[in-house]
């Protein structure tokens, strides 16, 4: 049993009650946050990339909780500079945590701090309590996500619906297609007005489409799978 929290834009929490995974954790400067950075007292965190609606309040997290951020080795590096611990990863890489396991994919967008570019985006698949997660980051559609459905039996994928910087509903739902998840929630939407979307309409065309479950998450909303 994994408790996920959605805490909007692109950041989950997922407890297993063994251990916790805090994923691009974008607090405090989401408006329509409905937590506070210094509630949250992860093991672990996901970052896919540095943009500051995913890096968001990562750093300040492990800072006051210890806990660990596991990104991408420019991303890595760092944290570790901001003298947090973190393990620099890359892409194709499996880390193995005392809770979890994670394995990091490609995500075509790009990773950058101001006009600082620090590598490129990823993805993660984390094996947390029996389950097994996608978390898209931030992305175009791509053919290879096939793959990872391919080797995962993914239980629930986070996906980006938003369009202008990502992937919108419709490719979202081909991305579906491609992972075969259980159930999809969908992300990085509505945060901005750049990225409105609607998700009833995705859960129609998934509906229509795939397989696939569409848990439509509210900001603050837990649920337990
Ligand atoms: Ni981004
Ligand atoms: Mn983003």
């Amino acid at each position: 049993m994994v408790r996920i929290t959605y805490l909007g834009h692109s950041a989950f929490l997922l407890d297993s009650g063994e251990g916790s995974v805090l994923i691009d954790p974008f607090i405090s400067g989401n408006p329509l946050a409905k937590t506070s950075p210094s509630d949250l007292r992860p093991d672990l965190i996901l970052v896919t990339h540095a943009h500051d609606d995913h890096l968001g309040d990562a750093i300040e997290i492990a800072r006051r909780s210890g806990a660990t951020i596991l990104s991408t080795f420019e991303v890595g590096q760092y944290a570790l500079s901001e003298g947090v611990k973190a393990v620099p990863a890359h892409m194709g890489g499996k880390v193995d945590f005392r809770h979890c396991s994670v394995k990091l994919f490609p995500a075509w967008h790009s990773s950058s701090i101001g006009d600082r570019t620090l590598g490129m985006a990823c993805s993660f698949v984390l094996l947390l309590g029996a389950k097994t997660f996608y978390h898209a980051g931030d992305t175009a559609l791509f053919g290879d996500m096939r793959l990872i459905g391919e080797e995962f039996d993914v239980d629930v994928a986070m996906l980006p619906i938003g369009g202008h910087f990502t992937m919108g509903i419709e490719d979202a739902v081909r991305a579906a297609q491609l992972l075969a998840p259980k159930a999809v929630i969908p992300m990085h939407f509505n945060t901005f007005d750049v990225i409105r979307a609607d998700p009833r309409r995705f859960e129609e065309l998934l509906k229509r489409d795939t397989a696939c479950t569409c848990m439509v998450m509210e900001v603050g909303e837990c649920r337990e799978i």
